[in-house]
């Protein structure tokens, strides 16, 4: 089996990452629609350089293979970057690397299991993330996970000749609700 349901919601769930999807992977990650949100555009990945990033990725802990509950298909990545278990924070980034699923929620969903899992497996206080302000389709995203702005590096990305804005979001453990809490109650009241 290539996937494995750790955190699971109706139309996706979280996997740990499987290493032979470094294919998929890497053509994700040089194509420009995807990449031009993230924060490498100029770089170029290699088959054998995606192997050994999924290797480094799956063995740091907090990071997920976004899969379709419907066909157990692969449809992304995210994670949490950064984490710091005194203060409790840290950081996500999500991709879905199959286009013909952008914009139809799944993003979304995958998101709010990532908090559930930060908020309530790791019990962190506090998730910021950063987006390139011309992407509104990431912000909406965040904003319906209930992420809100707490700031803007100005000209902080520039591209094509374009210098673009950064924006600064993040969101608080007592902002969120998510079902681990349910689940959990419910499993130990068993
Ligand atoms: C960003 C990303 C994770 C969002 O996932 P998704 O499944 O496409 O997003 P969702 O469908 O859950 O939510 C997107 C929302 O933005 C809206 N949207 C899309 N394009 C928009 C635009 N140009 N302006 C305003 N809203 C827009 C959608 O209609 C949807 O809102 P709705 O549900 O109210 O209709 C995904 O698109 C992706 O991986 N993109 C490429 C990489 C990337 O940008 N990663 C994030 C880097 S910060």
């Amino acid at each position: 089996m290539a996937y494995f349901k750790k955190i699971e919601g109706e139309r996706v769930y979280l996997s740990p990452i499987n290493i032979e999807d470094a294919a998929k992977y890497t053509e994700w990650l040089n194509d420009l629609e995807i990449t031009v949100n993230l924060s490498m555009p100029h770089n170029t990945y290699t088959l054998e350089q995606e192997k050994e990033a999924l290797k480094n990725l799956s063995a740091e802990g907090y990071n997920f293979a976004i899969i379709n509950q419907k066909d157990d298909q692969l449809l992304g990545n995210c994670g949490l970057m950064n984490v710091d278990l005194i203060n409790r924070i840290g950081e996500v980034g999500i991709f879905i690397g199959n286009k013909d699923f952008w914009n139809q929620g799944y993003g979304t969903e995958a998101m709010e299991l990532l908090l559930d899992y930060a908020f309530h497996l790791l019990n962190l206080n506090n998730i910021e993330l950063k987006a390139y302000a011309f992407n509104k389709r990431a912000i909406k995203c965040y904003q319906k996970c209930g992420f809100k702005l707490i700031g803007r590096r100005r000209e902080a990305h520039i591209i094509a000749g374009e210098k673009y804005d950064e924006i600064y979001m993040d969101i608080l453990a007592a902002e969120f609700e998510g079902k681990i809490p349910a689940l959990v109650k419910e499993r130990i009241n068993k």
